[in-house]
């Protein structure tokens, strides 16, 4: 399509120049029409606008050469129908009267140049030659405007449709790498992504943009990702852990952090698993911070992490069902979970616009 476009200019300088005078004098016409076909122009003409309008609608004309007084329709109306209905076209006024209200008026309706009469015969061919290169001219940059156009157009199109396969790639290897960790615990299979679906959920509520709510979604598939160095037997223990084990677990938000700082997505997506156990009264782990310190999307996670965990079945006892995870919620909003996290995800629950399934 480009290469296409690349070639009208061309063809158009090839072609014979046509040129259409309009005069009521047919003695002005024909003496136009002698010295432009002596140059090689080829010539038609109309003894008014109506007579001029029909031969426009018939044929392609490179110039309209026009009086500008003539009985019916004036050249200057005829200039604004030109400019209407043919913008490509090159205008030249010619008129009897030489005064500068009139040669405005032409040239603020399109006309390229004003000649006044009488007019000598190299005026007239200078004054055609002017108006055709100008003609030219304006072709071949409205060529290049559009070129350039078809150009960033593609460019733009090829980024856009790269940028997406990236996209589903980065999706599909976040999801692989949540099914790995899961892999090794059958019990919590899916809680990964349960959690994502509430984190969404909860992230649209409070206003996060798209990218945001793509990103802490990627966050929630991989926030457990550090207990691929867990012992399999401590995660798949059936009965409670004794304090060494359960040392062992904790150890994963820093795992996760480590084993994702390195990869550089637009958003702290390591950070947001290395805090998903923080408490906003500094009593979670591993850094043990608080309030400001956490990441919102990190209070998101925490939220959302506990209440699937809660209404889930686990090895050691049978799920406690979402009313008792949310009454959970609800007895230490403001103390170790975010208050409007509490808030929002309840409120998503009990109107049932969000369910675990
Ligand atoms: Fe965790």
């Amino acid at each position: 399509m480009t290469k296409d476009k690349k070639d009208a200019p061309d063809k158009t300088i090839l072609k014979k120049q046509v040129i259409l005078v309009v005069d009521d004098e047919e003695a002005i016409r024909n003496l136009l029409k002698q010295i432009l076909e002596k140059e090689g122009y080829e010539c038609e003409l109309a003894g008014d606008v109506e007579e001029a309008t029909a031969f426009l609608s018939k044929k392609r004309f490179d110039l309209v050469v026009s009086d500008v007084s003539m009985p019916g329709k004036s050249g200057i109306q005829l200039l604004e129908e030109i400019r209407d209905r043919y913008p490509n076209m090159a205008t030249l006024l010619i008129s009897g009267q030489a005064t500068n209200k009139t040669a405005e008026d032409a040239i603020s309706k399109g006309a390229i140049d004003f000649l006044v009469k009488p007019f000598q015969k190299d005026q007239v061919l200078i004054s055609v030659a002017n108006c055709l290169r100008r003609r030219a001219m304006d072709l071949q940059s409205q060529f290049e405007v559009q070129n350039l156009e078809c150009i960033i157009n593609d460019q733009t199109q090829d980024l856009l449709e790269a940028n997406e396969r990236l996209n589903s790639i980065l999706n599909s290897t976040v999801k692989a790498m949540s099914l790995a960790v899961e892999s090794r615990d059958p019990y919590t299979a899916g809680h990964q992504e349960r959690v994502a679906n509430i984190a969404e959920a909860i992230a649209k509520k409070m206003d996060f943009n798209d990218e945001e709510i793509q990103y802490l979604k990627m966050a929630a598939l991989i926030h457990d990702i550090g207990k691929i160095s867990v012992p399999a037997e401590i995660l798949c223990k059936p009965t409670r852990l004794s304090e060494a084990e359960f040392n062992i677990i904790k150890e994963h938000p820093t795992t996760g952090y480590k084993i994702l700082k390195g990869i550089d997505f637009p958003y702290p997506l390591a950070k947001m698993v290395y805090q998903h156990h923080e408490r906003i009264d500094g009593s979670g782990y591993p850094q043990g911070l608080s309030g400001d310190q956490i990441l919102i999307e990190a209070k998101i996670l925490s939220v959302a992490d506990v209440v699937e965990a809660m209404a889930s079945h686990r090895p050691y006892r049978s799920s406690l069902g979402i009313d008792v995870a949310l009454d959970e919620i609800i007895k230490n909003k403001g103390q170790i979970f975010d208050p409007e996290v509490v808030e929002i995800c309840c409120y998503l629950f009990r109107n049932n616009e969000l369910t675990l399934n």
